[in-house]
């Protein structure tokens, strides 16, 4: 998969810019507050995903207007296709000239990762990111994964409430009942599909980071779950939510929130056996997120057959040239998209289409 053609208006800095790329590496330089992660963003924005900077909508129309307009020109699928999306009041897509009901239909029309010094919290922060990232890179591939994760949060809310309401009114006891085979019901899912993304991105991400440190460490992945019968079938993971849930009711109540389930559980990152977020040297740290990050890409490819387009933020300017050269190595047969300060940093690569970004313009 690769962008033809970006036309961008009133998007963030960029007021009006219309760009071709290759299907090679196309790299934008400029110095920094210039709009080269603008540019990214825009970019990203029509896999149908939330802005990778959590940004809302409204952030993302430039300051002195009201509407941003985005139009992006691919080949897809054997065809070339056009996505269209405009911010104002929410975002709203036109794919290949049908106007899609919700934003979220736009997932998995076009496929792309994306690596940003952001990325970094994916092995260094809490859980809660690397849930995100599970829970975004499978929903690319399967679009009923957001629904049944959409479905499961409101079910966790109400139950929630519900156990705030039964510290007082405890006739209403057993309508928790309700709420937690709805809880399990969804979690069964959840859990079935997380645990299976990532026996498959493992085996990618672990030969990248060997790639990248030079077979000198390992990375392992692993799924982290409260659930003791994650990986058997879903009406086993069902049964033994529902037992967990149970179990968990009378804490829960005096809490007032949910403790048990996968919007709890973690994605277990290690280098040689060490917690990467504990342990790990800011080089590997990177260098783990880089390599989920790559490894991402490799499950699409193998998914859909498709090669989904790579955004590389600022990466290379934080990697010796060791890594750089197996990044750069490892990307050569996709489009990519690299943003840096200094074009040389990128030297090394033979094709490609350079872009010197300036106060929101393509100079
Ligand atoms: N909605 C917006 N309207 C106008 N300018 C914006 C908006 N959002 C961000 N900017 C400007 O964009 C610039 C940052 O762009 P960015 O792409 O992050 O820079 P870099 O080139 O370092 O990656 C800042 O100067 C910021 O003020
Ligand atoms: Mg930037």
């Amino acid at each position: 998969m690769y962008v033809t053609t970006l036309e961008v208006k009133h998007f963030r800095n960029i007021e009006e810019e219309v760009l071709s790329f290759c299907d090679g590496v196309n790299i934008i330089y400029g110095d920094n507050a210039q709009g080269k992660t603008n540019l990214i963003e825009a970019i990203w924005l029509f896999t149908g995903c939330r802005s990778f900077r959590g940004a809302k909508d409204a952030e993302c129309i430039h300051f002195n207007h009201a509407k941003a307009s985005l139009s992006l020109d691919f080949f897809g699928e054997n065809r070339e296709q056009n996505m269209l999306l405009e911010i104002e009041n929410g975002r709203k897509f036109v794919c290949n000239g049908v106007k899609l009901k919700s934003a979220s239909k736009a997932i998995g029309q076009f496929l792309a990762v994306v690596f940003s010094p952001v990325h970094l919290s994916l092995v260094k922060d809490g859980p809660y990111e690397r849930r995100r990232f599970l829970d975004v890179a499978i929903s690319q591939l399967k679009p009923n994964y957001a629904i049944a994760l959409s479905n499961y949060n409101k079910a966790v809310a109400e139950r929630n409430i519900l156990l705030k309401d039964v510290a007082y009114h405890s006739e209403l006891y057993d309508t928790l009942d309700v709420w937690e085979e709805r809880i399990a019901y969804y979690a069964s899912e959840i859990i079935r599909q997380r645990i299976g993304y990532v026996n498959r991105i493992k085996e990618f991400s672990t030969e990248i980071y060997a790639g990248i440190s030079k077979k000198k460490e390992e990375l392992s992945l692993s799924y982290f779950e409260q659930c003791p019968a994650a990986g058997s079938t879903k009406q086993e993971i069902y049964e033994s939510m529902k037992n967990l849930l149970y179990a968990a009711r009378k804490n829960d109540i005096l809490t007032g929130s949910t403790s048990v389930g996968p919007h709890r559980d973690d994605l277990t990152i290690q280098i040689d056996d060490l917690s990467a977020r504990s342990y790990g040297s800011q080089g590997q740290q990177r260098s783990a997120a880089l390599a989920l990050k790559l490894g991402e890409a490799a499950v699409i490819k193998s998914f859909t057959g498709e090669q989904p387009v790579a955004l590389l933020d600022d990466v290379m300017s934080e990697l010796d040239t060791d890594r750089q050269n197996y990044i750069l190595n490892h990307i050569k047969n996709w489009q990519v998209f690299i943003t840096c300060c200094d074009p040389t940093s990128v030297k090394n690569l033979k094709y490609g289409k350079a872009f010197r970004m300036k106060n929101g313009s393509i100079v």
